[in-house]
This record gives C-alpha cells, structure tokens and sequence, in this order.
C-alpha cells in the first residue's frame, strides 16, 4: 500500500513498503506553480505512485524530476514520467547529466545543476549542492527547500521497516543499526567513507535543515543540523576505520 503524509506545506511524502526490501521507497512532491518530484521511484510501483501523485497535482503537470544519484529507485521510472508529463525535465548533478541521464535515461537535455545553483519553482528555491560520494556515486546531490529549509537528503538516513511516515524522534540510532546490519550482508559498502565526506556532511549541517526529506524510513522534523553531525559520528563509527585491517609484512 502507497500512503501519502504532507511533510512541510506543500511538500507530500508518497511511501510504499516493499517487503523484499524490508526498505520504504519514498518520493516526494512538491506542490507548486512547476511541480517538483523528488526521485521517480522505482518502474514497479510507477501504477501505484501515478495514482498517488494524480491526488496531488495533475501528473502531466510535472515539471521537474529530481534525484541525487543514477540508481533505479531514483531515477528508473524517468521515461515513463516523462511519457505522461511530456514537460518534466529531470534535474541533477552535471556529471549525472553528462555521464549517463542525456544519453540513455531522459527524453530530453536533463537540468544539469552546478553546486550552489539555484532552481525556482513558483513559492519554493531549491539550492543544489554537489555531494560526490554522498551517500554514494560520484554523480550524486541533493536539493535543499530554502523556504521552508527541506533537505531531500536521498539515502541518508536509511533505516529500515515499515516505519511511521514522520517523527521527531531520533533517526540516527535506527540508521546506525541497520548499517552496521548491512555491513555484514550483501549490501555492505554502499556508503563510502572518503577524505570528504566529513565535510560535506557538515556542510550540509550548516544548512540548519528543519526537515529531512530521508527515501528509506521516517522522514525527520527537528534539529537537522544536530542529526546530521550525530549521523556523521555514526558513519565514522561504522566506516571509518578498516573492517579488516591489513598487516604489511616489513
Ligand atoms: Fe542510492
Ligand atoms: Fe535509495
């Protein structure tokens, strides 16, 4: 079942639980004069996630996609949008754009944003912010809501279960659990840990958001700046130190 939760004025949180997963997939809308969705989701809840957006807005009204990072639950249902909503650009990184979504994901040129850049929609300026390796793949980004201060942060914050759509409560333990669970199976790795990662999480802390927009689990509202450096400590807890240390023979 798809559930759709307003998560900020405006800003409408479309969830669907898939049990193979044991993950939420969530996009999100963004009501204004040039709709925004934010990820196209995957193409095998496209029936169920068109439905719940045509509750919103008129689909073919969409004029924006956005996504952090060139994965299926980001940007895999682009065409069929785009086969509806024949005005929706799809808006990320440069080096997404140039490197894979104009050559073989988009019915036209993407909205290839520079770090810093600003994109308008009617009430609501989104600032993009090139984040490589953030959570993961070199393409990858995210779009902060300056108005109403929503950082759509991607799979920060993943945590696992069919969990309540918004909370107050903490989110970093859950994360910090299910990552060190993940380490531990085939989907470890999926968060490098790089020379810069620190700094763009502070940086994105620096941002102060009010509410994290998160695609697996709850979404947040409270202090963002204080979760995203607790969520960094739990990252440098769990991946900054080698897993299994190598010794060199002198
Ligand atoms: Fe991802
Ligand atoms: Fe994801």
């Amino acid at each position: 079942m798809t559930t759709v939760t307003e998560i900020a004025s405006d800003v409408y949180r479309i969830s669907t639980y898939l049990g193979s997963f044991k993950l939420q997939f969530n996009q999100f809308l963004v009501r204004d004069d040039e709709p925004l969705l934010y990820h196209s989701g995957l193409q095998r809840i496209f029936p169920q996630v068109h439905a719940a957006v045509a509750k919103l807005v008129e689909p073919k009204n969409i004029r924006w996609i956005g996504f952090s990072h060139y994965e299926a639950d980001e940007c895999g249902a682009l065409l069929r949008w785009q086969a509806i909503a024949p005005h929706a650009e799809a808006v990320c990184s440069k080096v997404a754009k140039f490197v894979s979504v104009d050559d073989s994901l988009s019915h036209q040129p993407a909205r290839g944003m520079s770090d810093g850049e600003v994109l308008e929609t009617g009430r609501f300026r989104f600032r993009f912010l090139h984040t490589p390796h953030v959570p993961h793949c070199w393409e990858a980004g995210m779009l902060f809501e300056e108005t109403q201060q929503t950082l759509f942060c991607s799979d920060l914050f993943t945590h696992p279960g069919n969990v309540e759509a918004f909370t107050t409560s903490d989110v970093v333990g859950r994360f910090k659990q299910g990552l060190i669970e993940d380490q531990k199976g085939p989907f470890a790795n999926a968060y490098p840990y790089t020379a810069q990662t620190a700094s763009i999480l502070s940086r994105l802390g620096g941002l102060q958001p009010k509410t994290l927009a998160i695609m697996h689990g709850s979404s947040f509202a409270g202090d963002g700046k204080q979760a995203i450096g607790d969520l960094a400590q739990a990252m440098r807890d769990v991946l900054g130190a080698p897993l299994n240390p190598v010794s060199v023979a002198a």
